[in-house]
């Protein structure tokens, strides 16, 4: 790939509504804006996201997203070579506003359309951030998605192992609604267990006694539920430490659990592949808690990968690794016309048998 290539992306399969221009060149890639219009305002209310709420604010805010992304990188669309739009997985309303839209700004400009699955927008944003070379492992953990990936090029995925039922961040977040606090939950729930005692409670560590690298978190966040409910029910409430406490230890559970579950994931992966030096990269806004970061950095070292988690605002949903994923399709031959569907369930890897649980986001894996 020598040809200066530019692509515009769209997102907005879930709470983001986002537009970015990625530019690949000789020398290399270029993040040249990233617009990124968040909606957590609009469902703080209700604790997770209201899926029609979040169509209309993508059908009202995408071509201002767009027109902002381009501003900022200082090109019309004339200068864009194609145009990516996240088609699935996701909240259907979403997708459909995204995929409209870029529809609408294919036929005006005349570009070409190409229709990227948002996971794959995260598992090959280490390709754009550091240059990393096919095949490496990737944990994508977030609020509505837990798989490990092996990625072996832009269109061969293979899943190591994901979660049975909810993701870890939507059981931060319910942990956070059980416990009165606010949305999203992720950052409170680390802030409170900075003060907490994580030994206290004694909160289970879902399928680690089972082989295999699938997760479970939605019995972790019903013991949680059990052991506020004891407390409330001796003392009427809870005091400041008991919340505290919940929280370390919620926390210590989800990465004691993901922390096994990518050791083991890691050996699979090296058996698998000839690489000299491995490579295990994390993606999804899960990879924003201390915590867990520094244990897959433990576990990285311990198995002789090299850890990788780029920028927060590539890890967490945005437009720019739909842009990146998009080019590279294209630069591949893959290009989509009108009849590109919108698809609301789309695995990566297509041997892999469906999971079985469903996420607040819908069944992503
Ligand atoms: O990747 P993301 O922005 O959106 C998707 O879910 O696709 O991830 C958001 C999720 C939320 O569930 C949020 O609670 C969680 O990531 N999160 C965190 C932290 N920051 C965000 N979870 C734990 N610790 C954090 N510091
Ligand atoms: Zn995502």
């Amino acid at each position: 790939m020598t040809n200066t290539l530019t692509v515009l992306g769209l997102e907005s399969s879930c709470d983001d509504t986002a537009a970015a221009i990625v530019r690949y060149s000789g020398a290399g890639p270029e993040v040249l804006s990233s617009v990124v219009w968040g909606q957590n305002e609009l469902h703080a209310d209700f604790g997770g996201v209201v899926p029609e709420i979040a169509a209309r604010a993508h059908a009202e805010r995408l071509d201002i997203c767009v027109e902002r992304a381009l501003d900022q990188a200082g090109l019309g669309l004339a200068a864009v070579d194609a145009i990516a739009v996240t088609s699935g997985p996701g909240l259907i309303g979403g997708v459909l506003s995204g995929v409209m839209c870029a529809k609408g700004l294919s036929v005006g400009s005349g570009k070409p359309l190409i229709g990227v699955n948002h996971l794959a927008g995260h598992a090959l944003t280490p390709r754009m951030t550091d240059s990393v070379a096919f095949p490496y492992l990737m944990l994508l953990v977030s609020g509505g998605h837990c798989q490990f990936l092996a990625v072996h090029s832009e269109d061969h995925f293979k899943r190591l192992g994901g979660t049975i039922d909810d993701a870890p961040g939507e059981a931060f977040d319910k942990t956070a609604k059980l416990l009165g606090l606010g949305y999203p939950g992720g950052p409170l729930v680390e802030q409170e267990a900075l003060t907490g005692d994580a030994n206290r409670f004694k909160l289970p560590r879902p399928l680690l006694d089972r082989p295999g690298q699938d997760m479970s978190f939605s019995g972790l966040k019903t013991a949680l539920r059990r052991a506020r409910d004891v407390l409330v029910a001796e003392k009427g409430g809870l005091t400041r430490q008991d919340r505290a406490d919940l929280c370390a230890g919620f926390q210590l559970a989800v990465s004691d659990t993901l922390g096994e579950k990518t050791r083991r994931a890691c050996l699979v992966f090296r058996d698998g592949v000839d690489v000299t030096q491995p490579v295990l990269a994390v993606a999804g806004g899960v990879a924003a808690n201390t915590v867990i970061r520094n244990r897959l950095q433990q576990v990285a070292d311990e198995t002789g990968f090299k850890f990788l988690a780029p920028p927060l605002k590539f890890c967490t949903d945005n437009a720019a690794m739909i842009a990146w994923a998009g080019l590279e399709r294209f630069r591949q031959g893959h290009c989509d016309d009108l009849t590109l569907a919108a698809r609301p369930r789309w695995p990566l890897d297509r041997e892999a048998a469906p999971m079985l649980g469903s996420g607040k986001k819908g069944a992503k894996a």
